[in-house]
């Protein structure tokens, strides 16, 4: 089979946020060092696209990288397109209003995003006014008021003049959820929003996470180690490994037909993907960044490694219909040998 192996479809208005060949590269104590090399892949408006893999393998990297939130002394190449605008081209203040409004962000961990000594209606408030300067203190109160029902705040106007500590987890997030909303923004980034949290409540901001995508139309770009948690979730999933993506479609494709190793050893690491099996660590460790092999980074671990895996850069390449990876061998036995055509 023979299909257009491009792995860089052009961006066209349905795409809410795009990254084209981004490389990025952080200054240590030894020298620079690139942390992702040629990340490209697309989040469809009002879809959620999940990144999934392994501890370093540059999901908050590629987030922060969305949203030029890079530590200083970062380099970054590549394109990042968002609401059609090129956010790696823009200037302070036009950074300022995109990172005011346009998207928003959600750690892991509340109590990061939030002000200990400051009520959550204020820290509400102010993030509205931040977004639209011309907002009265008046309508940014009841803005907030209506955002945090909208979360699943009972008694918003009471939870207003709460302290952050006077607050569970779970409802933190929410609020943190809520902080992010009154800005409207159309595209949320959220990095591993539950690991923090208990299961029950892990799945209740996840419910919440569905619902504002279905009522408010929001675009998502999820990071999550637990493939389980994403899969009632996410509508496409990137697979991350050693700074790359080695596999990226739908995210029912590529839990049902993996096609790199590298997924396959994910999901069978992953406690409950296959109910009754035994779990599988995956063996040996990551790459380091700094000490990449000459060919593909998995192959070390990989245990249907051939020579050409060992010698031959792995690329990303379409092998079908919304799905590319970069298994070499898997490409080989699809057909694809061309190199990608340019968008
Ligand atoms: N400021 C930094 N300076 C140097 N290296 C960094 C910096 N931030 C991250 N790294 C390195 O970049 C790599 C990717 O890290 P990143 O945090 O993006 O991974 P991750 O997939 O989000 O991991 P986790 O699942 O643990 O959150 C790691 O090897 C990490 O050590
Ligand atoms: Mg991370």
């Amino acid at each position: 089979m023979s299909v257009p192996s491009s792995a860089r479809p052009p961006v066209t208005s349905h795409v809410a946020l795009s990254m084209r060949d981004v490389n990025v590269f952080l200054p240590t104590s030894t020298g620079e060092i690139q942390i992702l090399r040629d990340i490209t892949f697309d989040v469809g408006r009002g879809s959620v696209l999940a990144l999934a893999g392994e501890s370093g393998s540059g999901k908050s990297t590629a987030m922060l990288a969305a949203l030029r939130l890079l530590p200083s002394g970062a380099r970054i190449t590549g394109e990042v397109t968002a609401n059609g605008e090129r956010i790696d081209l823009l200037d302070a203040a036009g950074l300022r209003r995109f990172r005011a409004s346009a998207a928003r962000v959600i750690f892991q961990d509340p109590w990061s995003s939030l002000h200990p000594m400051h009520s959550l209606g204020d820290q509400l408030i102010e993030s509205a006014r931040s977004a639209d300067r011309g907002l009265t203190k008046a309508a940014a109160r009841s803005l907030a008021e209506e955002t945090l029902q909208r979360v699943g705040i009972s008694d918003p106007a009471a939870r207003m003049q709460s302290y952050p500590h006077q607050v569970s987890g779970g409802q933190l997030q929410r609020v943190v959820i809520a902080m992010a909303l009154v800005a409207s923004p159309s595209i949320l980034v959220c990095d591993e929003p539950t690991t923090a949290l208990d299961v029950t409540t892990q799945e209740q901001i996840l419910d919440l996470l569905r619902e504002l995508k279905e009522t408010l139309g929001l675009t998502i770009l999820i990071a999550t180690h637990d493939l389980d948690v994403i899969s009632g979730l996410a509508d496409d999933l990137v697979i991350m490994y050693g700074g790359t993506v080695v596999e990226r479609g739908p995210v029912h494709d590529v839990l049902e037909r993996p096609t790199h190793p590298y997924t396959w050893a994910l999901l069978q690491s992953s406690p409950d993907h296959r109910p009754g099996e035994r779990l599988r660590p995956i063996e040996g460790r990551p790459p380091a960044l700094d000490d990449l092999p000459p060919g593909c980074a998995f192959a070390p671990r990989c245990g249907s490694a051939e020579e050409i895996c060992r010698t031959t850069p792995a690329r990303l390449l379409q092998i079908d219909r919304g799905r590319a990876t970069a298994c070499t061998r898997v490409q080989a036995q699809s057909g694809i040998s061309e190199v990608e055509a340019a968008a």
